[in-house]
């Protein structure tokens, strides 16, 4: 399917405005993101961290869990929204990578200015997917 500008901004604008709740009392980083489905359902999610810092969770991964634990596995694009542009951690391309390396990855700013249009093919090459498990 294919996705306009004016359906990127939305989702960038739905990042930024998840943002807003992000918990982010240590590192006062919020992130926001934004996942579109391939039916067309959309999930956010907001960092949300603890005062045992390892235990923090991204928002991207925040959002991918609310769409798999609502039944969602297939995604067509998700937007990241930092103050910078941030690009997603490792732990979280690998978490993408597993439910597909062709999701569009948007990174914007603050200002829901649009830094980067990418693919999870590009931000982990040579992923470890499931399909390497296969038989085993
Ligand atoms: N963070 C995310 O939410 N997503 C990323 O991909 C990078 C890092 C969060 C974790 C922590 O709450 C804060 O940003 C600073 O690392």
């Amino acid at each position: 399917m294919t996705i306009t500008q004016h359906e990127k901004q939305s989702l960038i604008d739905l990042a930024n405005e998840a943002r807003k709740r992000a918990y982010v009392p240590y590192s006062k980083y919020p992130v926001g993101s934004a996942l579109r489905t391939k039916t067309g359902k959309i999930f956010t999610g907001v960092n949300i961290e603890n005062a045992a810092y390892p235990q923090t969770m991204c928002a991207e991964r925040v959002a991918i869990f609310k769409a798999v634990s609502e039944g969602e596995k297939e995604f067509e694009i998700i937007s990241v929204v930092t103050d910078n542009g941030g690009s997603p951690c490792g732990g979280c391309r690998q978490v993408m990578a597993e439910f597909g390396l062709d999701t569009i990855v948007l990174l914007a700013d603050k200002n829901g200015n649009l830094v980067k249009e990418t693919t999870v093919k590009k931000l982990l090459p040579e992923a470890f997917t499931p399909e390497k498990l296969v038989n085993k």
